[in-house]
């Protein structure tokens, strides 16, 4: 049924690649069995491997190309830039003009500082947070990816048999030989859960330096943050002298301020990623002065010194602005219409295959669950293997059969040179892929 061609040239490279990079990848997300596709050329919303396939690219680089590949006015500011360097052991106007840019979008972005990954921007964010209050802990929600830091990381695989009692969720570990120290500095509470959110905190007032959020946290379901919560959990970091922090790397796409844009509080800093790079490798912790100012190297008290090589680089500050400066308030609209006008589609054609498939998300992005009513927290989101294995079948259905690609927990990160032809050809083919994979996504529900 899945028509997989013989893709010789990746097939080849893949060989090499086993001799020299460990698992033959240099991120996991790029594997696929028996082995990873390797991208030849993209442009636009299309993206070509070396074996000459061309696909519609619905997953734009895990969210971060917010204009699809090659953008003209990126690639010349970028161009232009290259010819006078591209890193000095010198400031640059680039990043104060990208930084004023940024920080006119946002109201609560009063000083902002670069980093070079979103991981990053998330360490800073924690690190200046503990600087700022004195204390040791974070607390996050279970199932959230926030990157590779390792306090950052607990409990962002939490399944079954390791979560725990809902009322009091274990902090697990995610990498082998993770410290304890590190486990019993993170609280996890459950996403959406006011209640057993605020008794758990309680727990700890004192000891909390943040209360961390992914306003629409991909992983945990990409499930919209009740503004009842974030209100909550705002108030209870008032009254607790801790900071409300946002992890925004992927969700600063879904308005023009950002997913905070959509609630009646504001963070006090926020971790940026992704589309802020306009396609190069870029982190940024934005938010309160008065926080902001324990990176101040003025400061007699430097309470958190802060470097990194590649930090602010022309480049990606040139590639940056561009792209936010395209992103303006009429784009983020038309790209939110969009991709709304793609889910309704998709729910139509949910019905006329007659599936139990459900859609979540928000602005230009959403997920499907093998599920007849949508998940609303991250244990209803969890999917067995029997469930992985399904959706996988999906995509590889759609990536093989019908030329789409799309990110790998079945979801779709929209980018601003989609049409509402990509749209169409998007329902069609998922039509056909819940027709084929009908039987087997109806068995898992028996
Ligand atoms: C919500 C969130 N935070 C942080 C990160 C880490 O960003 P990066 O991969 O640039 O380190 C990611 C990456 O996908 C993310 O989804």
């Amino acid at each position: 049924m899945i028509i997989m061609s013989k893709n010789k040239n990746s097939e080849e490279i893949y060989r090499k690649a086993c001799e020299v990079l460990t698992g033959g990848v240099s991120r996991n997300i790029v594997y696929r069995k028996p082995f990873p596709h390797y991208a030849d050329i993209a442009s636009g919303c299309h993206i070509t491997d070396i074996d000459g396939t061309e696909r519609i690219d619905f997953a734009n680089n895990m969210a971060a190309l917010i204009h699809g590949h090659a953008h003209p006015a990126i690639i010349k500011a970028v161009t232009e830039q290259l010819q006078k360097g591209t890193a000095y052991t010198l400031a640059s106007e680039i990043e104060v003009a990208f930084a004023r840019l940024l920080c006119k979008r946002v109201k609560g972005f009063e000083r902002i500082r670069f980093v070079n990954s979103g991981t990053e921007a998330v360490m800073t964010m924690i690190k200046a947070s503990r600087a700022y209050t004195g204390r040791p802990k974070i607390a996050k929600a279970e199932g959230t990816y926030h990157g590779t830091y390792d306090f950052a990381e607990v409990s962002q695989t939490s399944k079954p048999s390791n979560w725990g009692d809902i009322n009091n969720p274990n902090s697990v570990p995610l990498v082998y030989g993770t410290p304890t120290g590190v486990l019993d500095n993170v609280v996890v509470f459950p996403f959406n859960d006011i209640e057993r959110t605020i008794a758990i905190l309680d727990k700890h007032a004192g000891q909390i330096a943040c209360v961390m959020i992914d306003p629409v946290p991909h992983r945990v379901g990409l499930i919209p943050g009740t503004n009842e919560f974030i209100e909550a959990l705002y108030s209870w970091t008032r009254k607790n002298g801790a900071l409300l922090v946002f992890d925004e790397v992927v969700t600063f796409r879904v308005n023009y301020g950002g997913a905070q844009e959509n609630y009646t509080v504001s963070p006090d800093i926020t971790a940026l990623g992704k589309i802020i790079g306009g396609g190069f490798p870029v982190g940024a912790v934005a938010g309160r002065s008065d926080i902001m100012k324990v990176l101040d190297p003025r400061e007699a008290n430097l309470k958190f010194p802060h470097s990194g090589t590649f930090s602010a680089n022309p480049v990606t500050m040139t590639a940056g602005y561009a792209a936010m400066d395209l992103f303006d308030r009429d784009a983020v609209l038309k790209l939110n219409t969009l991709t709304n006008k793609a889910v309704c589609q998709i729910r139509e054609v949910i019905k006329l295959a007659d599936v139990p498939v459900s859609v979540t998300g928000a602005g230009s992005m959403f997920r499907l669950h093998l599920t007849p009513t949508p998940p609303t927290t991250y244990r209803e989101a969890y999917q067995s293997e029997e469930t992985i294995s399904v959706v996988n079948e999906l995509l590889n259905f759609l990536f093989f059969n019908e030329k789409i690609l799309m990110v790998n927990t079945f979801s779709c990160m929209f980018s601003t040179v989609l049409t509402q032809k990509e749209v169409d050809k998007l329902s069609e083919a998922m039509l056909r892929a819940f027709n084929a994979l009908k039987p087997k996504i109806e068995k898992l529900h028996e």
